[in-house]
């Protein structure tokens, strides 16, 4: 594997619980980043969110080796990321920015409406790394996504429009999940694509989706060529994540079914360390 980076996160924060940068900040600093955390969230917009760049850059602190952009909330703030993407790729030309495309879940949108388009035509041009899920990977390419072959096509579309490597998280197939990857290892020619298949958990839990963009960007940059490899680490450290958590629960004497689960992040430590591969990617 090749050598670690300096990460600039832009993403939500909580004072209790992981979701957003609290679920993301951690797990890279265990695989061995730097990493620089900008909470968004009430407390953040857009021209603040430029003040803060604007301070970086008068101490000479602008270079970056990636970019993380989880759950946006307004067509401001994500112009602003968009400005904040130019301006760290004119110190650092071979930045990684690492999208998250937050929009929704499950047929239901969370963000405003207007987030979509600006996504489709500005934002997917300028990730190197896309990772929807199902609903949002419909969202950018407008096709409907309902198999494997549905996925496989989402991600040539997505690949033509900009970054060189998609991951949709999940395609929900008769209560299966299906991870689907896509590499296109040289533009224009066809992508390197594989499948995960990753067995429901009868549960919910909260910021599953921002730790796992985290730990593909985390192992996609020791493996840049192998993005197999990188979703097989990803997964196989989230799954013994969640069992552990649902473990936690149930010996509590909780219904895992009856509320949303707090993941054990800073207990499942040794898992995001040095996962055991556990969940095989099959290729195309
Ligand atoms: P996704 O399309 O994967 O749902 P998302 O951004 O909506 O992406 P989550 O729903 O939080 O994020 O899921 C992220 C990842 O967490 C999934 O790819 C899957 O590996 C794992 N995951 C989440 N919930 C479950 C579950 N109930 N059972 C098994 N794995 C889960
Ligand atoms: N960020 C914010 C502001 C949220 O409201 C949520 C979900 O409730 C998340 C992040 C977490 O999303 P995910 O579970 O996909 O990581
Ligand atoms: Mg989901
Ligand atoms: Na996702
Ligand atoms: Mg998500």
């Amino acid at each position: 594997p090749s050598e670690t980076g300096r990460v600039l996160s832009i993403q939500s924060h909580t004072v209790q619980g992981y979701v957003g940068n609290k679920s993301a900040v951690f797990p890279l600093q265990l695989l061995g980043y730097d990493v620089d955390p900008i909470n968004s969230g009430q407390v953040l917009n857009g021209q603040q969110l430029w003040e803060l760049i604007e301070g970086l850059e008068g101490n000479d602190l602008l270079y970056y080796t990636h970019l993380l952009t989880g759950y946006i909330g307004s067509v401001s703030f994500l112009d602003t990321v968009l400005e904040v993407v130019s301006k760290l790729r004119s110190v650092n030309p071979k930045l990684i920015y690492v999208c998250d495309p937050v929009m929704g879940d499950e047929g239901k949108l969370y963000v405003p409406q207007e987030l979509i388009s600006v996504y489709r035509e500005r934002v997917v041009p300028v990730a190197s790394m896309l990772t929807p899920n199902q609903f949002e990977a419909e969202l950018l390419t407008g096709f409907r996504i309902q198999s494997e072959d549905d996925g496989r096509k989402a991600c040539n579309f997505l690949h033509e429009a900009g970054p060189s490597k998609v991951v949709i998280t999940s395609i929900n197939i008769d209560g299966t999940l299906l991870l689907i990857g896509s590499h296109e290892k040289e533009k224009g020619k066809p992508p390197k694509q594989f499948k995960i298949v990753i067995p429901k958990i009868p549960a919910y839990f909260t910021g599953t989706g921002d730790l796992m963009t985290a730990l593909l960007l985390g192992w996609s940059n020791k493996y840049p060529d192998n993005l197999e490899i990188t979703a097989e680490l990803a997964v196989s450290s989230l799954q013994a994540l969640l069992q552990r958590t649902l473990n936690d629960y149930k010996s509590a004497g909780h219904d895992p079914r009856s509320t949303s689960l707090e993941i054990r992040l800073i207990q499942s430590q040794d898992d995001i360390r040095s996962p055991e591969i556990t969940f095989k990617a099959e290729i195309y």
